[in-house]
């Protein structure tokens, strides 16, 4: 049999075949456009999203036995709002994870509604890009287009609701709507009556693996797969990523360096700390994680190399970079403001350290390095509720990179395993697909058989210690910056 997983990602849609045995069959990725309409803010056209991933689907099976096509599901960007009318029409384009629009709302959730209710009713507190202060957004400036909203969903739910006609989520994704009581995974009744909507907006919440139903006559008709194809809700982009990478049980960790830097723990139970300051989720497996979530990752290197010195060839400028752990130039990644740990949308990014002899070769190991420092300050907070990491696995774009890999190991001190493909999500959203489909009992069983390590970098003492001292000196600068920040974005 043959699954497909679909990865909605921010810069384009990733697809993945794979077999019965775990095996990747093809992969294939399209592209669409992502419109900035103001400073901080980040749009999608969710018909876009469907075609990009219907045409992807058409590719990615053309030389493959498409009546062996059993099972599809996705990992999906989160948080993401899309609001369809009574006649199912997009009402207006996406709100992303990485818009920063709602300082307003959020700071109304987070000190009215106040952050000890937020989380006794969802484990979490209001962060800018997360759905419910959207929601309040649209309520408050665009009242005509909030009385029309008929049903409320997530980015890969669209898709889902596309190909079967079913309005559904997974709990993964839904946990970061903030609608979403995490610990006993229903949607919070208080939420909705914050908010101002009624659960019948809402989509139905299955666990990831579940079977939601299976494509529509027409779109199977369209892709030329059988009618019986089943559809399996799937996660967010990170648990299915999690999913993806075996990030199953009990601590066990996924860095993924995408669009989006995020530092993912998995637990068998439910846990949520005093702080709220990484997210408390639920995981695709049926369980629980936490996370930190850092705005711009690889999309910081991103628009270093395409946007301002202007090169695709990644591989030329990172050969260039020499002196590891010896840095003076530094680099705050928070080109949309940042999540995690900050939560602050005003945060801008900001090089500094420069002097007359600094190289441009510098100036782009700054970018990897303050990624890396970004997401170390998730993996601090981790440290300070007592969760220990020796290691983790690592996905995503920027995962190609062996420089960047071996600068994280060392600005995080843990050792880095690196999977057989970098594709987390989509291999994911496979996987879960094929459990939907009974070709495996659990996530944790194909997770065991499927997933591979195929490499492990190591942190080198000597460069741990120089790194330390680095990172001591990151951590003063965003504290200083910040009052500045909150001028300046305005
Ligand atoms: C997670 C988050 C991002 C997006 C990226 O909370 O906002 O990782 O899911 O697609």
């Amino acid at each position: 049999m043959l699954y497909i997983g679909v990865d909605l990602g921010t810069s384009a849609v990733k697809l993945l075949l794979m077999d019965s045995q775990g095996k990747i069959v093809n992969i294939v990725s399209r592209e669409y456009p992502l419109s900035f309409p103001h400073p901080g803010w980040s749009e999608q056209n969710p018909e876009d999203w469907y075609a990009q991933t219907v045409a992807g689907i058409r590719e990615l099976i053309k030389d493959a036995d498409k009546s062996q096509v059993a099972g599809i599901s996705f990992g999906g960007q989160m948080h993401g709002l899309v609001i369809l009318d009574r006649e199912d029409n997009v009402i207006r384009p996406a709100i992303l994870w990485n818009d920063g629009r709602t300082a307003e709302e959020t700071d109304y959730l987070n000190t009215v509604i106040g952050k000890e209710k937020l989380s006794e009713y969802t484990a979490n507190i209001a962060f800018a890009g997360f759905t419910a202060p959207k929601i309040l957004w649209v309520k408050n400036r665009e009242p005509e287009n909030f009385a029309r909203i008929a049903k409320i969903m997530l980015p890969k739910d669209y898709i889902a609701y596309r190909l079967t006609g079913v309005h559904c989520t997974d709990m993964s994704d839904a946990s970061g709507t903030l609608l979403f009581d995490v610990r006993n995974r229903r949607w919070s009744q208080e939420m909705c009556d914050i908010c101002g909507i009624g659960t019948e907006l809402l989509p139905k919440c299955y666990e990831s693996y579940e079977k939601v139903g299976t494509v529509l006559p027409a779109v199977a008709a369209e892709l030329g797969i059988p009618e019986s194809t089943a559809v399996a809700a799937g996660a967010g982009d990170n648990a299915a990523a999690a999913v993806g990478t075996g990030t199953v049980g009990e601590n066990m960790c996924n860095i993924s360096l995408g669009t989006s830097g995020t530092v993912f723990i998995s637990s068998g139970s439910f846990r949520v700390d005093r702080y709220n300051a990484l997210h408390s989720f639920a995981h695709a497996d049926g369980h629980y994680h936490l996370m930190g979530c850092m705005l711009s990752a690889a999309s910081c290197n991103k628009w270093w190399m395409d946007d301002i010195i202007g090169t695709g060839d990644y591989g030329a400028e990172q050969a260039a970079i020499r002196k590891l752990g010896e840095n003076h130039v530094y680099y705050l990644p928070y080109l949309m403001g940042e999540r995690s740990p900050h939560n602050d949308p005003d945060a801008r990014a900001a090089f500094i350290g420069m002097t007359m002899d600094t190289t441009r070769a510098d100036m782009t190991q700054a970018v990897l390095e303050g990624v890396a420092f970004a997401l170390r300050d998730s993996v601090e907070v981790a440290k300070s509720l007592g969760i220990g990491l020796k290691r983790t696995k690592i996905c995503g774009g920027g995962a190609k990179s062996p420089l960047w890999k071996k600068i994280i190991a060392n600005v995080l001190n843990l050792k880095v395993d690196v999977i057989e493909s970098e594709e987390g999500p989509a291999m994911g959203g496979a996987m879960l697909a094929a459990v939907a489909c009974g070709e495996y009992g659990s996530v944790e069983e194909i997770a065991s058989k499927v997933v591979k390590i195929v490499d492990t970098v190591e942190p080198e003492p000597e460069l741990v210690e120089k790194y330390e001292a680095r990172y001591a000196q990151f951590r003063e600068i965003y504290p200083t910056c910040r009052p500045l920040f909150g001028i300046i974005s305005k």
